[in-house]
């Protein structure tokens, strides 16, 4: 049961990150780009508001730096944020040359929805209607209405589908990457991945393997995420020696739509950034009470005062308010939010929305340096999955879909540099399976699989305590092993490989959380409710991790 594919680079994920690398690498590269799911799954497709750059000839980048570094708590990396922010108007040209319709400054009821002009450059940034965010000193959202990853989403992958080199692989899920260990230090040489059609473990031969996996918040009951964001590129990273860091950093988005029919529906920030207020039920304003920043305080400090005044009040949402804005501007402004509302009986142009907080973001990663190389020569991590020192302990709006375009450039042009001359690896071809049987008792898997979510909610929330932390730190301790116990016994499915990596990646929060004892940025716990006066990553080290040698550390751009 095995087929063997030999690519120069083998990319995990087909988000942003993923999509943008291999456009970069196409010309020069034999690529493969695997997704679990279809091509255009993946939190990318469903992100709202936009992407931060600096466009404006009133922003700067000290400015845009500035804000970032508040926003993460004393926690980013100074030179990460630099290096991000600088090559972000570049970024944005680089999506508008692919044919990205951002929506124009002149956005009304009759042309909201972005016209399609590929090929311009992004030299007169008035020419583009730039929204507001939460921690932003000035407008500098770019955006597609509301529906800005959909409109990236779709761009990159019909130009994705014009390179004869570039091999997609739908409904794949990766397993394991493969690591040569034999070597002064560890080297990857591919990758194990399942393809879900024929339930066939296939294994992928490349010189360079890329994790571009997303986020984790599927860790928790309520999330914005969709199904995928299980951690799969963390967990695999960590198995193979890689380390982690700052995990204790899951952001919550203070908003997302609270109805029974709406799973995982965001209400867009950029909706408080064009004067949405946060109301409680009986109608006052709240968030003056908890910050001069008001609605547009960073996300930690709003998500905790809704979870504050919801359990102070025992009420089960609070409400955002754009009624007041003209009807005309909600529904060119806010195309998608506005029919899912209708759709689900409330009209925004008249009523308030009810909303919650709920898992969105996952802070921390895969230690990276400045090229998304991993601590395993090789093996590349981009994107959510990464961790590289921008978002601190809170990552500001629309920053994310920028490190992903900015690192997987910086990826692309390591990986051309270093092509000519990477060595295959030898790969195990076969995947044994001779010690295992058909799993009959798939309800282990849902059950653990609610269970783990649901304690993660509880106990390793917005607010956390060191009890509820060592309290969840023993139940996933012991749900990780009965799921190691049945992986061994079963043959692999989507959903145990899922499974097996979230349970991984939850103790991992746990852990890092537990071994912070501060609050800072999203990290809030009662029993250290202040801030230390100096700020340090957690940093998490596998037991298979081994220092990669100095003399593989050549690229200038490394920290
Ligand atoms: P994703 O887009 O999540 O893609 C991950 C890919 O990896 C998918 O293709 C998935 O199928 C694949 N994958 C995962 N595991 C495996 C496996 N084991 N095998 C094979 N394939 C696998 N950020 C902003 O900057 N601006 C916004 O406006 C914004 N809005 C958002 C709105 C929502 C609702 C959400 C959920 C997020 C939003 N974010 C926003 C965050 C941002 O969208 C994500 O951080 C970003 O899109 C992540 O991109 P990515 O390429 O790293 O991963
Ligand atoms: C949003 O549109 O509110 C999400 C933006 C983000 O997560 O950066």
């Amino acid at each position: 049961m095995h087929n063997n594919s030999q690519y120069d680079v083998v990319i995990i994920g087909s988000g942003a990150a993923g999509l943008t690398l291999a456009l970069d690498l196409a010309d020069k590269a034999k690529v493969a780009i695997i997704s679990k799911s279809q091509i255009t799954e993946g939190s990318t497709y469903y992100a709202q508001g936009g992407i931060a750059a600096v466009l404006d000839a009133a922003d700067s980048i000290d400015a845009h730096c500035a804000d970032t570094l508040v926003a993460g708590a004393g926690l980013c990396h100074e030179d990460a944020v630099r290096f991000t922010v600088e090559r972000s108007r570049e970024a944005i040209e680089w999506l508008i040359n692919q044919g990205v319709a951002f929506t124009r400054e002149d956005a009304t009821a009759e042309n909201a929805h972005p016209t399609s002009s590929p090929n311009i450059e992004a030299d007169n940034a008035s020419d583009y209607h730039l929204t507001r965010e939460g921690g932003h000193s000035s407008r500098r959202i770019i955006h597609a209405a509301d529906a800005t990853g959909k409109a990236v989403s779709e761009t990159l992958v019909k130009r994705l589908y014009e390179h004869p080199s570039i091999k997609t692989f739908e409904h794949h899920v990766a397993i394991d990457v493969i690591v040569e260990r034999d070597k002064p230090s560890p080297v990857c040489g591919g990758v194990y991945v399942l393809d879900c059609e024929t339930n066939a473990v296939k294994t992928f031969q490349a010189r360079f393997v890329v994790l571009a996996t997303g986020g984790a918040s599927k860790a928790y009951l309520y999330t914005s995420n969709p199904d995928g964001a299980s951690g799969d590129g963390i967990a695999m990273a960590w198995r193979a020696g890689c380390r982690v860091a700052n995990m204790e950093f899951n952001q919550f988005h203070p908003t997302c739509l609270y109805h029974p029919q709406a799973k995982s529906f965001l209400i867009t920030e950029a909706v408080r950034g064009e004067g949405g207020k946060l109301l409680l039920p009986d109608g006052t304003r709240f968030m003056q009470n908890f910050d001069e920043r008001g609605e547009l305080a960073p996300r930690d400090v709003v998500a905790r005062a809704i979870d504050h005044e919801m359990k102070r009040l025992g009420s089960d949402c609070v409400y955002l308010d754009i009624s007041h804005r003209e009807p005309e501007f909600i529904q060119s402004h806010f195309p998608t939010i506005y029919q899912r509302c209708l759709d689900l009986g409330i009209d925004i142009c008249k009523q308030p929305i009810p909303v919650v907080p709920a898992a969105h973001y996952t802070c921390g990663g895969i230690v990276v340096d400045q090229r998304g190389a991993t601590d395993i020569s090789n093996l590349y991590a981009i994107g959510e999955t990464s961790f590289t020192g921008l978002h601190g302990a809170n990552r500001m709006a629309s920053n994310s879909l920028l490190e992903c375009i900015v690192y997987a450039q910086a990826a692309a042009n390591s990986i051309l540099q270093k092509l000519d001359h990477a060595e295959w690896q030898s790969v195990p071809s076969v995947w044994d399976e001779s010690q295992v049987t058909d799993s009959d008792e798939d309800v282990v898997i849902s059950h653990n699989w609610d269970e783990l979510r649901r304690f993660m909610w509880d106990y390793v929330g917005i607010v956390r305590t060191s009890k509820r932390l060592e309290r969840a730190q023993h139940r996933a301790h012991l749900l990780r092993k009965e799921i190691a116990e049945y992986y061994s016994n079963y043959k692999v499915s989507s959903d145990l490989i899922e499974l097996r990596n979230l349970a991984l990646v939850a103790e991992i929060i746990i852990n890092s959380a537990l071994s912070r004892k501060e609050s800072r940025g999203l990290h809030y716990t009662l029993d250290y409710p202040n801030e230390n006066e100096f700020a340090h990553d957690t940093v998490l080290y596998p037991p298979t991790f081994r220092a990669k040698k100095p003399a593989q550390q050549t690229d200038q751009t490394d920290r």
